[in-house]
């Protein structure tokens, strides 16, 4: 993901409104992403287009059945931004079996809250996640 395709992202998001609905963690998040991008021949990779449109790509390194490293692109909302920013530091060194146990729950707490209608952010990076997941299983077991 470019600047522009980032700036895209947030454009709906100005700052000070975005105050007032976001919690302080989910705009850290989403104006401060972190792993964004792709690994190159990553050991598993899921992408999945969610019934809003968006489109979120998790890419992750796999070493000793822990999750070495992760990166995350999107092509939408800023929520999705912190959603995978979130869950990539998340699943830092994390095993795959710890990893498929986060839910998007866990997500939502992780970002201290977020309003009703973007909560199904949460829900299709966790299943972007897990589509990464059994790529790496059909690839590596
Ligand atoms: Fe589509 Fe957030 S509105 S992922």
């Amino acid at each position: 993901m470019d600047l522009d395709e980032l700036a895209e992202g947030l454009e709906s998001m100005i700052l000070e409104d975005a105050k007032k609905v976001f919690s302080e963690t989910v705009i850290e998040y989403a104006y401060n992403p972190r792993n964004v991008g792709v690994i190159n021949n990553a050991d598993g990779v899921g992408k999945l287009t969610g019934t809003c449109g968006d489109t979120v790509q998790i890419s992750i390194r796999v070493e000793n059945s822990k999750i070495t490293k992760s990166m995350f692109i999107s092509d939408g909302c800023g929520t999705s931004i912190a959603c995978g920013s979130m869950l990539t530091e998340m699943i830092k060194d994390k095993t795959i079996e710890e990893a498929l146990m986060i839910n998007s729950n866990d997500l939502l707490r992780s970002l201290d809250g977020l309003p009703e209608e973007y909560v199904h952010c949460t829900v299709l990076a966790v299943n972007v996640l897990q589509a990464a997941i059994d790529d790496y299983k059909k690839k590596f077991t």
